[in-house]
């Protein structure tokens, strides 16, 4: 009997592994798109994957599908590790009914989406599906809610990553957007709400799915993804290179690499700031010189580039680094900046990761385009996300941090737990040639004596001095000191306990 049982269940587990069979699979790999296990034995350690629901088979029975049974029903699921540590995963099967959602697939997802809530991990989502499973109607939206559900109770609980490697459309949308990361491969994956065909009907656009919802639209023109891969397997490597940043879930402090002490001091850093005010520079490059050697990995790079987020470390601990950027729009915060921002920065609260932050910024982007978008709710945002979080934020300013946008770039103000700025600094209410055009109004028809009195403004307020005096600068630091002086920061502030009063939840301005 146990034999017979033993070769019963090694035909089903030989079915189960090649999914909708091999014409289909020839099929995926001639989009140049691995299958779902192809996929998770890339992204898991070698040999750590446990599936769970490999037998698992639909309960449909209209429209000739009693005949159509796939194991699995078109979703892998499981647990394994990544650097050694446990994840929860599920890779849906484009083999089988092109991947699409029923009852049972969602049952399956939400199955280990409890077990990584109970046991404290990230899941991950490999996405390629053509969206709910037609023949099966309300019951596979039913299957949606149930994932979506689950989605917002694990958010800031676990880590979640969603990677986009197919279709992905309709409200399917709805649970990658609800996850922490998303990351689209080009060219072969798309996410839109409703595709070409009813743009076309309802608007009359001609567009392309990959125009309308590729990895390129949505890294640069919506923001919807973080992260872009050049294929399937660049997608995997990322996901555990990013996975390598995060702690495990909430109650975990972020982890931390071992790092050997060395002389800190980083030469020349100040020599990449130009002598003109006015001069932009590329902020990354004191970035990666300010933290450990190749370590920062940039989050959210082609959309809103004016303000730079992304993971990095420092002596090994991991860090979630915030910066303006001189180099575009001069570093001026805006809405896309400042909702990109405020994302990141209350993504790193919610998992411990200490936040550095480097401002260079003259203000918010004027104009009506930005007054009309509703830059006052989504500066708010940001404001609002440094304010709320309780994580050590240590900052930098490494030159001008004027007006409203001092206060929000993680100012004293707002709880920032260590404030340095260069000797070149420039913290005041706003530049000088437009503060004396507004105080020395009546010397108008005479440019030399506002000339004289921007002289003066300038040497009275376009200085860290002030702010130092006041104690809103902690210190003002040479740029050499700068690594040096943040990795003490962060290990003093290592224990750090700070916790926001009781209430059901804040109220962001969305
Ligand atoms: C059942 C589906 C399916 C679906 C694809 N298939 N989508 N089966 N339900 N939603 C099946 C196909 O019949 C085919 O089966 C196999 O998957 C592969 O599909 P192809 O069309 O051959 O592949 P391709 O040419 O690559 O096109 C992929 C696709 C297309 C663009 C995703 O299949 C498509 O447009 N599918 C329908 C998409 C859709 O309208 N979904 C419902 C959206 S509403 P065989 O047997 O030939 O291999 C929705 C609401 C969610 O999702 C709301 C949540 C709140």
């Amino acid at each position: 009997m146990m034999q017979k049982r033993i070769d019963e269940l090694k035909i089903k587990i030989s079915e189960a592994q090649i999914g909708g069979g091999q014409k289909r699979i020839d099929s995926q790999h001639s989009k140049s798109k691995l299958t779902a296990r192809e996929r998770i034995q890339l992204l898991l350690d070698n040999g750590s994957f446990e599936e769970l629901g490999m037998l698992v088979i639909h309960r449909t029975t209209d429209f000739g599908m009693d005949e159509q049974l796939f194991y699995g029903d078109g979703v892998v699921t499981g647990y394994g590790s990544i650097h050694s540590r446990l994840v929860y995963v599920y890779a849906q099967d484009f083999t089988v009914f092109g991947g699409s959602l029923s009852e049972t697939h969602a049952e399956k997802i939400c199955k280990i989406m409890d077990l990584a809530l109970k046991n404290g991990a990230p899941i991950i989502g490999l996405n390629d599906s053509g969206g709910a499973r037609i023949q099966e109607g309300v019951r596979s939206l039913g299957g949606y809610a149930d994932i979506f559900y689950r989605n917002v109770k694990a958010s800031g609980v676990v880590p979640q990553l969603s990677a986009i490697m197919g279709p992905c459309a309709g409200g399917a949308v709805y649970s990658p957007a609800m996850t922490d990361f998303i990351l689209m491969v080009e060219h072969s994956s798309y996410m839109f709400v409703t595709g070409p065909n009813v743009v076309k009907t309802v608007t009359n656009e001609e567009v392309t799915a990959e125009d309308l919802g590729g990895a390129h639209a949505h890294a640069s023109k919506s923001g919807v993804t973080q992260l872009t891969a050049k294929n399937d397997v660049d997608a995997l490597i990322q996901l555990r290179k990013l996975l390598a940043y995060l702690p495990q879930n909430c109650e975990e402090k972020a982890p931390s690499l071992p790092y050997t002490l060395k002389d800190e001091t980083v030469l020349n850093l100040g020599d990449h700031i130009p002598n003109s005010p006015n001069q932009p520079y590329e902020i990354k490059d004191i970035i990666s010189k300010i933290c450990d050697p190749d370590s920062f990995y940039e989050i959210h790079s082609e959309y809103a580039e004016n303000i730079v987020v992304g993971f990095a470390r420092m002596e090994g601990q991991s860090v979630g680094i915030v910066a303006n950027q001189p180099m575009v729009l001069a570093g001026c915060l805006d809405i896309d900046s400042s909702r990109k921002a405020a994302r990141f920065v209350r993504f790193c609260d919610c998992f411990n990761i200490p936040i550095v932050t480097f401002v260079d910024v003259p203000g918010f982007l004027p104009g009506t385009a930005q007054e009309y978008g509703g830059i006052i709710k989504h500066g708010a945002k940001l404001l609002y996300a440094y304010a709320e979080c309780t994580v050590p934020k240590v900052t930098v300013i490494t030159r001008k941090a004027y007006g409203g946008a001092y206060d929000v770039m993680s100012s004293k103000h707002l709880r920032g737990d260590v404030n340095f700025a260069w000797p070149n600094a420039e913290i005041a209410v706003m530049g000088a040639k437009g503060a004396v055009e507004i105080i020395f109004r009546e010397d108008k028809g005479d440019p030399a004596k506002l000339a004289a009195r921007e002289a003066e403004y300038k040497a009275r307020f376009a200085n860290p001095f002030v702010a130092g005096s006041r104690g809103y600068i902690d210190d003002v630091i040479q740029p050499h000191e700068t690594r040096k002086r943040i990795c003490r920061s962060l290990a003093m502030l290592k224990d750090k306990k700070l916790e926001n009063p009781w209430r059901k939840h804040g109220n962001i301005p969305l």
